[in-house]
């Protein structure tokens, strides 16, 4: 029987019970639900709402049904429309009448709300215990690659000599920001729903501070209608998740250019890659190639939260019980990747040989070379210009410009002696880019202190 039997004459059809359900999806709220309700039933009885021994035989049976759904003695109804109903339905049949009395002063709209909201803000936390993680790893690995010299790419062309360390301090860099984003979207997520009732309040003297205090949230909900109606906050954090996927998913592509024979910058650990079932010298970045394909899943949520709210007037409308099997998708899928992706980084081989290699190659080293010039007094776009006829005169030649003979050189200026090749050496080209943010050593050893310092002071809610 459902609760409004009282209201309609006829059962509802099965096939719409099960098209209304969320338990399938929501029953995972189940600790913050209860949770919720013991705090509201705290806050009614001290506010003379309900009687203190009603209170207290609900917050009793509360406590029995969390510790039972813990233990799996108690198993989730899937006849039941949602998580909030089947905790209710099983209070009232474990105590019997008090139980009756919970919902007063409450609606399952400002329930599902604050539910919602207390779920996201316990998954914040573990997705940016995670991040820190990550952000640890990519400093070691970045840490023990100071001087493995790589070609830096623009255009996906070698442009200008890096190292694997500063190309991890990008990353690095990104995911602080990512970790940043978390913290706001925490921010606008701690705040208290409950007491906004179905949309418009409620007559009984409730106390919503004290269920905010109660609960841990850094405030209350302003305005009814807005605390039940809007879902902002998780299309904020799928956002903030898709974002984070995104960087997630540039750097798997680059390990799967690395892992090809064409780069062999990295090899992956054989657990962490996969064979052929039919090209027996195959070994697949599996990992990294789904992790790209789930960013495109989780770009999925965002959208779908998007255009799932964008016609919705105020305040409650069911097309809002759809918000859940996005969110939690976008949750566990960011979750899953980087728990994956962090063990596959630890356990994969650097080739620092290959990297150098092709270092070497491209004539990476142009721009130093028309440095070079201009600090020998030339203008930069002369230089610019003798260089470009350098690069042109080494095709030509087939050689590089370390192995050019220094009577090409001197043929387009007198400016060029024996030091140029000194100037151009690789090793030179990297590690006298000191500037701020650059690849030289010292420089990503800077870069990656700060993000340790950002690391350190973070309070990790
Ligand atoms: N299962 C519902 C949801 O997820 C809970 C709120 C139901 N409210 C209502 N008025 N039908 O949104």
């Amino acid at each position: 029987m459902p609760m409004w039997a009282g209201r309609f004459s006829k059962e509802i059809d099965s096939r719409v019970n099960d098209f209304n359900s969320s338990i399938k999806f929501d029953a995972r709220m189940y600790r913050h639900d209860i949770k919720g309700s013991i705090a509201h039933a705290t806050m009614l009885a001290e506010c003379g709402i309900i009687d203190t021994a009603d209170s207290k035989k609900i917050i009793d049976g509360l406590n029995g049904i969390l510790n039972d759904l813990d233990s799996g003695a108690l198993e989730f109804d899937p006849n039941a429309e949602d998580v909030h109903m089947f905790v209710e339905a099983e209070l009232t049949k474990r105590i019997g009448d008090a139980g009756k009395r919970l919902h007063t002063a409450r609606s399952r709209n400002d329930q599902v709300a604050l539910d919602i909201r207390m779920y996201l803000r316990d998954e914040i936390v573990e997705i940016k215990s995670l991040v820190k993680e990550l952000i640890n790893t990519i400093v070691e690995i970045a840490e023990n690659n100071l001087d493995t010299v790589m070609p830096g790419y623009t255009h996906l062309q070698r442009a200008q000599p890096v190292t694997f360390a500063h190309h991890l301090s990008a990353y690095a860099n990104m995911l602080c920001r990512d970790y940043e984003r978390l913290n706001d979207t925490y921010k606008r997520t701690d705040r208290m729903p409950l007491g906004s009732g179905a949309l418009a309040g409620t007559t009984y003297p409730i106390d919503r501070q004290r269920v905010c205090d109660l609960l841990g949230f850094s405030e209350v909900c302003q305005n009814s209608l807005d605390g039940v109606s809007d879902r902002d906050f998780c299309i904020e954090l799928a956002n903030t998740i898709s974002i984070l996927m995104m960087h997630l998913s540039r750097f798997s592509e680059e390990i799967v250019m690395w892992c090809s024979w064409e780069f062999k910058f990295v090899e992956l650990d054989d657990a962490y890659s996969t064979g052929s079932s039919i090209m027996p010298q195959k070994k697949n970045p599996d990992v990294t190639e789904l992790i790209r394909g789930k960013t495109a899943r989780v770009y999925g949520d965002l959208n779908t939260l998007l255009d799932m709210m964008k016609n919705l007037p105020l305040a409650y409308n069911k097309d809002m019980q759809e918000d859940k099997e996005a969110i939690f998708d976008a949750v566990d899928t960011v979750k899953l990747c980087i728990s994956t992706f962090i063990p596959m980084l630890e356990t994969m081989t650097v080739l620092k040989d290959n990297m150098r290699a092709a270092a070497a190659k491209g004539f990476i080293n142009a721009t130093d070379c028309a440095d070079y010039l201009v600090k020998k007094g030339m203008p930069f776009r002369d230089a610019y210009k003798i260089t470009g006829t350098l690069v042109a005169r080494c095709i030509s030649l087939d050689t590089t410009l370390e192995a050019l003979p220094l009577e090409e050189y001197k043929k387009l200026s007198d400016k060029f002696s024996d030091d140029v090749y000194e100037a151009i050496s690789l090793d030179t080209c990297v590690m006298q880019r000191k500037s701020q943010g650059g690849p030289a050593p010292e420089s990503v050893s800077q870069q990656l202190l700060y993000v340790k310092n950002f690391l350190n002071e973070q309070d990790d809610k």
